[in-house]
């Protein structure tokens, strides 16, 4: 198969070498809109090239992933999808507009397209899909960072809040994941993975705590419906080179990717 990664940061460094080594990738195409970051990460890897236009590529490509911002989200989906290409989303913050998320998804059946959208840095998302075909009447995403995986976050700034000088965990915001997507663009993407599974951007409560006292990104995921109840909680390692992403977010991306190059689908 061949993959074109757009974003060569924190999780498309990671994939892109990780895809290097599956017999089943054949090529990697690579983009980046920061120059010289995407021939760097192919100078590393046996089978990348890089990609001035994704979209001209689309033709050789069975799947792409976006691992770069919402906004290149919001430009590709379309596009991708229209020519009946695969897509894998990382930004899953992006689809909080709801317009926009029915077309592509809709765009996304009659092209015979499919949409992948990992677990990320959230655990508990299994259990979530089995319990959203009952009726769910609560569902809650408790979030704890770092103040540095915090810094530098506009809602934050425009706040006043300097989360480097918490002395204590602070609430910094609660409210709906639809609120809280558009307030932490970059940092909160699992609440929009937890509300596509579940009772949307609306009926998913979200809670972003600063902890000036831990290391990890952690989520406690808290579901209640006619199933039972279920809490789930996830201790990320934060990825060395950026603070704001979970490893797990990459690993989940990776695992992905192996399930939909082996068509092997465990745990569904
Ligand atoms: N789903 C999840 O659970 C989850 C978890 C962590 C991060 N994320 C999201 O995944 C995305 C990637 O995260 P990351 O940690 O690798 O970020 P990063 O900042 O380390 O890397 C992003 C890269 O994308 C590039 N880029 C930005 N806009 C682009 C565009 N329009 N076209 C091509 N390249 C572009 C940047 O230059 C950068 O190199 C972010 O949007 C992040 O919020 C999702």
């Amino acid at each position: 198969m061949r993959i074109t990664i757009v974003g060569c940061g924190s999780i498309g460094t990671k994939l892109a070498m990780a895809a290097d080594e599956m017999a089943e990738v054949k090529r990697i195409y690579l983009a980046d809109v920061e120059a010289g970051l995407a021939e760097e990460l192919a100078s590393k890897l046996k089978k990348a090239i890089v990609v001035e236009d994704v979209e001209e590529e689309l033709y050789h490509c069975d799947l792409v992933i976006e691992a770069a911002s919402q906004d290149a989200a919001r430009e590709i989906m379309p596009k991708v999808v229209a020519r009946g290409v695969d897509i894998m989303i990382l930004s899953v913050g992006a689809l909080v507009d709801d317009a926009f998320r029915e077309s592509v998804f809709t765009k996304a059946k009659e092209c015979e397209a499919r949409i992948y959208i990992p677990s990320g840095a959230v655990c508990g998302t299994d259990g979530l899909r089995s319990s959203a075909v009952g009726e769910l009447e609560e569902v809650e995403l408790i979030t704890v960072k770092s103040p540095v995986s915090l810094s530098g976050v506009e809602y934050v700034i425009h706040n006043n809040i300097d989360v480097e000088k918490l002395e204590e965990p602070t609430v910094l915001f609660s409210g709906s994941a639809r609120e809280a997507v558009q307030a932490f663009p970059r940092n909160i993407n699992v609440a929009a993975t937890v509300s596509l599974l579940g009772v949307g951007f609306d009926r998913t409560k979200v809670t972003i705590v600063a902890d000036p006292t831990t290391h990890s990104n952690s989520h406690e995921l808290r579901i209640k419906g006619e199933f039972g109840e279920m809490t789930c909680h996830t201790y990320n390692v934060p990825s060395p080179d950026n603070p704001k992403t979970s490893y797990l977010a990459a690993m989940s991306a990776f695992s992905a990717l192996k399930r939909i190059a082996r068509n092997e689908w465990i745990g569904i």
